[in-house]
């Protein structure tokens, strides 16, 4: 088997479903995908994980099979992590300009940005991100870089993602417990932008809402930098539970139906149609009427989407949403549902694809893997990264230390 450096493996322990994504990175930084490795996920509720056992299982398969398809050994991942314990805020940190003639050097911004990560979070959580937004010079904002100028006073913004310690090591854990390394985690919805958005889509502001089976995670971009970030413990399970419960069904059947016949808005043309289902293994017959079964979607669809709209509009940044809302995983796929969100968001609303990477293209057009080929692409801004500053492999194996140590206890 091959293994060269530039070949780059994003994990998602998803809900649904676990998926190992290869790629690889040539001269020119171009991202092809190579492999694809795919299991049913038995011990993942809500993004987290409830069956360790399970979960070690289902990753070796989806780690084989990557394997296979891509004929590299893998031995490392890039790993995707979520919750509704994962949060975010924006922090300010503060330096006042040490020299006598007031020139700012590249120690005065560093000191800001150390500032700025000193940031106070509820007991037990970690730091999963913490990205730079803008420079304030002197009360001048939107400063891009300010070494060189004049000032008295560097102030930086640093977006912070975070969450439980505890809560993210369990993951990290389970990779580790097959033999693979971590080479970092990302939060799975930034992980989801990064396949989804181009540069030009994050510098004009985006919302990126990854609809998968337990959670939703969503990320706004704007200016070029992560703005906001969070997760609705609330996924395509909870769609289909509702359809169980609404139409008196098992949700194994519930699940089918909404795959099959689903819709996310309730329309005339229904009116009175119905579907029926065939008896099986002691389950009767059934007659469905669809303007039900679709009631029933639209309402969860609806209650999603807005529970996120509030969530943005607190944060004011709705208006800066210049290149809308993008959707992704595997709930995208449900009929009709960017009407609801262009409704909802009152924004224009487009279906996600990996469009700046090239390789297989059976994964790159499926909504449920944005997640784990973001990781991929995630990455290979970090190997970039490790390869320009040779300091940085040691700040993200400190970073990650403390998670990983943890972790192997
Ligand atoms: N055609 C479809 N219509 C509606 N929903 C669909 C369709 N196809 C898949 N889904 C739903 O997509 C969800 C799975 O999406 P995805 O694979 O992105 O989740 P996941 O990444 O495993 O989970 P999570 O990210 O929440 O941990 C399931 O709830 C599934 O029912
Ligand atoms: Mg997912």
């Amino acid at each position: 088997m091959l293994r060269t450096s530039s070949v780059i493996v994003g994990l998602e322990i998803g809900t649904s479903k676990i998926c190992a994504i290869v790629g690889e990175v040539n001269e020119n930084e171009e991202l092809n995908i190579t492999g694809i490795g795919q299991s049913r996920s038995r011990g993942v509720r809500k993004g987290e994980i409830v069956d360790s056992g399970r979960v070690e299982e289902d990753i070796r398969v989806a780690i084989d099979e990557a394997e296979k398809m891509s004929d590299v050994e893998i031995r490392s991942v890039y790993l995707g992590v979520t919750g509704s314990h994962i949060s975010c805020l924006t922090n300010r940190g503060v330096h006042p300009v040490a020299s006598v003639d007031r020139e700012i050097m590249s120690e005065d911004v560093e000191d800001a940005i150390k500032n700025a990560k000193a940031v106070r979070l509820p007991a037990d959580n970690e730091i999963l991100h913490a990205t730079r937004q803008h420079f304030v010079v002197d009360g001048q904002e939107g400063v891009i870089d300010p070494v060189g100028r004049l000032g008295s006073r560097v102030e930086v913004d640093m977006h912070v993602i975070h969450g439980n310690l505890n809560r993210l090591q369990n993951p990290i854990r389970a990779v580790k417990n097959l033999q693979l390394e971590v080479e970092a985690v990302a939060f799975s919805g930034l992980a989801s932008a990064l396949s989804v958005l181009s540069p030009e889509q994050r510098k004009m502001g985006a919302l990126v809402i990854d609809l998968g089976g337990g959670v939703t995670n969503f990320i706004v971009y704007g200016s070029g930098a992560i703005k906001h970030a969070g997760v609705l413990a609330v996924g395509g399970d909870h769609v289909s539970n509702d359809l169980a419960y609404g139409l008196k069904t098992p949700l194994q059947r519930a699940e089918q139906l909404k795959v099959d016949y689903g819709c996310a808005v309730v329309s005339e043309s229904t009116k009175g149609q119905t579907v029926t289902i065939a008896a099986e293994l002691g389950v009767p017959a059934k007659t469905i009427n669809l303007q039900h079964l679709h009631h029933i979607m639209s309402s969860r669809v609806e209650e999603m989407f807005q529970l996120i709209e509030q969530d943005i509009a607190a944060t004011g940044l709705l208006n800066y949403l210049g290149a809308g809302v993008v959707l992704c995983g595997g709930g995208s796929r449900t009929p009709r549902i960017q009407e609801v969100a262009e409704r909802i968001f009152g924004l224009p609303v487009s279906l996600g694809r990996a469009d700046s990477i090239s390789g297989i293209k059976s994964a790159l057009d499926e909504p449920e893997f944005a997640t784990a080929i973001g990781l991929v692409r995630f990455g290979s801004f970090q190997e970039k990264r490790k390869a320009v500053s040779p300091g940085f492999t040691q700040t993200l194996k400190q970073a990650l230390g403390g998670l990983l140590r943890r972790a192997m206890l």
